[in-house]
């Protein structure tokens, strides 16, 4: 039904407006076509332009959900890039807490978490250092637009690929051993929590709350440039004053911003809202 290069760029472009996922049409045809053209069968459509007005008229939930879930890609594991958690405890956390009045809480936002390795990582960072968490209160909200992703982080269960840069004397610290999985113990998952939110969705964002440490990992590599220059100023208006907002390793905010002020760290960027 979707094999025109015409009805192609439509479903494209319906990906890119609603979540800011840039697909080419190769990348479309070879990965996701199949798996979509699937999709679209179990949900009873025969014609492309009544699918088509569903999709842009939000007429099915479900059917939209499914092809998200299909074209984000979620590859995620414990303590990845952990160079940002160790910037986080050693310098972020210790300004924030001399700036911030006592007994205020700091907030802290994984956008995207996947499957909540990130989540969990910046949680366990906290606990190795009790000397912050005597002191303050912190809140820890993860997000993500892939529900599947979020059913896993739910369950906190987790394969051996997710725990391949976890010491092992943290591994039976925080985790529990079954069978093949490794589960995270109930008593971090109460410290968490975790929605299905769009960032592309302004009004659902900014309900989340304000926030003094905002991670954005390894999702705008995926996003197209307006999308992305849209979602860095949600992110800044989210942020409380000189809260930190941390991408991946091969992300950059363009050094024209006049939002952020970089800082660097060793081998990494960070930016901190002007
Ligand atoms: C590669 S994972 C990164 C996870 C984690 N931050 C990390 O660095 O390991 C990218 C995640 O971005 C999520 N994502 C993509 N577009 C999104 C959007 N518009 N809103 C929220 N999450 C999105 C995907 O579902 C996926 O789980």
């Amino acid at each position: 039904m979707i094999n025109s290069d015409e009805n192609i760029t439509k479903i494209i472009n319906f990906i890119k407006e609603k979540t800011g996922i840039d697909i080419n049409q190769d990348k479309f045809k070879k990965f996701y076509a199949k798996k979509i053209e699937q999709i679209i069968k179990e949900e009873n459509y025969n014609n492309f332009p009544g699918l088509y007005s569903d999709l842009i008229s939000n007429k099915n939930p479900d059917l939209i959900q499914k092809i998200i879930n299909t074209v984000t890609i979620n590859e995620t594991y414990f303590f990845r890039e952990e160079e940002h958690f160790r910037i986080m405890v050693k310098n972020i956390i210790p300004e924030l807490m001399k700036i911030r009045p006592q007994g205020e809480t700091i907030n802290i936002l994984s956008a995207p978490c996947s499957s909540g390795e990130e989540v969990y990582s910046i949680l366990i960072h906290l606990l190795e250092n009790p000397h912050l968490i005597r002191e303050r209160d912190f809140m820890i909200i993860g997000i993500d637009i892939n529900t599947s992703a979020l059913e896993i982080a739910k369950k906190g269960i987790y394969t051996k690929g997710s725990m391949r840069a976890v010491p092992p004397h943290l591994v039976s610290k925080y985790f529990i051993k079954e069978k093949n999985f490794y589960r995270i113990k109930n008593s971090l998952q109460e410290f968490v929590s975790f929605e299905n939110v769009n960032v592309r969705d302004k009004y659902s964002m900014k309900r989340l709350g304000k926030f003094d440490i905002i991670f954005s990992r390894n999702m705008f590599i995926y996003f197209d440039e307006h999308s992305r220059k849209e979602t860095i100023a949600t992110f800044y208006s989210m942020l409380k004053p000189e809260g930190y907002l941390i991408l991946g390793h091969t992300e950059r905010i363009p050094e024209t911003s006049e939002m952020f002020v970089k800082q660097k760290h060793k081998n990494s960027i960070i930016y901190k809202k002007r």
